[in-house]
């Protein structure tokens, strides 16, 4: 097994122009699979409120449902470097809520990192949970928490003025002491010009090739997740389908008395049922 990777590793994975792999897990069996394959980071998003609890968006989602599915993530991956998501007011209020809800995710799920969403604005955030000693992810560029104010799940950057200021963001969260940036749904060049001018690692998702590595929703490569697709998804199975043709098999066999079968049971211990039947008779 491949020695667990830290923030060291990741920046040297950077400067080395190695592409780090990050993927989304939510429980214990995704997160088993995907330490199996050796991804380089796992990510318990707030999206968990849309794929694992059925909401519209992340607004919903608690600090004991981020924390609880980070445990779970932590049991199934101890060899993963493993990212909590900070969900929608658990930063937002002050900086001292941030310091004190970053803290949870470390001491109750031994996470490795926390993200969280915004540029400037959330710099103080960043600078008191980065002083508390912890290591803090930044995401910009289309930011689902802030969605409301975006006007949507929509694109961000695509014109001079919006890209100038990403870039800006980009430069404040690593001067205030975040490891490494999350860019989303911003058009390639823009990644690459952020990713050139930080020291830091700088991830995608939805913002091209140029950034030091992809990060991916895993129900939808895995073609789970069915409300929306969004343009920079690439699936890469249907589960969806194979779970239906399963789930559907199985109801079929129940009804018409086709499992379970002699191989599915249990056997009495031999002479058992004849001593069974005596004693029933005998009532
Ligand atoms: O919650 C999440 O999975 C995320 C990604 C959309 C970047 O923050």
């Amino acid at each position: 097994m491949e020695k667990k990777k830290g923030r060291f590793e990741l920046q040297k994975m950077k400067d080395a122009k190695q592409k780090a792999v990050w993927i989304t897990a939510y429980d214990y069996w995704t997160a088993q699979f995907a330490e199996k394959v050796g991804v380089d980071m796992i990510l318990v998003g707030d999206s968990l409120g849309m794929c694992v609890y059925g909401y519209e968006g992340t607004i919903p989602v608690t600090m004991e449902q981020c924390i609880c599915h980070c445990e779970a993530v932590r049991r199934a991956a101890p060899n993963t470097f493993v990212v909590g998501d900070m969900p929608f007011l658990s930063y937002q209020v002050n900086d001292d809520d941030a310091v004190r809800n970053a803290g949870r995710f470390f001491k109750e799920a031994s996470v490795d990192a926390i993200k969280l969403e915004g540029g400037r604005r959330v710099i103080s955030r960043i600078r008191a949970i980065a002083d508390g000693g912890m290591l803090v992810i930044g995401h910009i560029g289309l930011t689902p928490q802030s969605s409301g104010q975006l006007g949507g799940f929509k694109a961000q950057g695509r014109t001079a003025e919006t890209a100038m200021e990403l870039i800006e963001d980009a430069k404040a969260i690593q001067e205030a002491g975040a490891f490494a940036l999350l860019v989303e749904a911003v058009p390639p060049e823009v990644c690459k010009i952020i990713r050139d001018a930080l020291t830091i690692p700088v991830y995608s998702i939805g913002a091209g090739v140029d950034a030091d590595g992809q990060l991916m929703i895993v129900s939808d490569v895995l073609g789970i997740f069915q409300a929306f697709t969004p343009k920079f998804v690439k699936r890469y199975a249907n589960l969806a389908e194979e779970i239906v043709r399963a789930l559907a098999s199985y109801s079929e066999d129940v009804r018409k008395g086709a499992f379970p079968e002699p191989v599915h049971c249990y056997k009495m211990v031999e002479g058992e049922l004849p001593k069974l039947e005596k004693a029933l008779k005998g009532k």
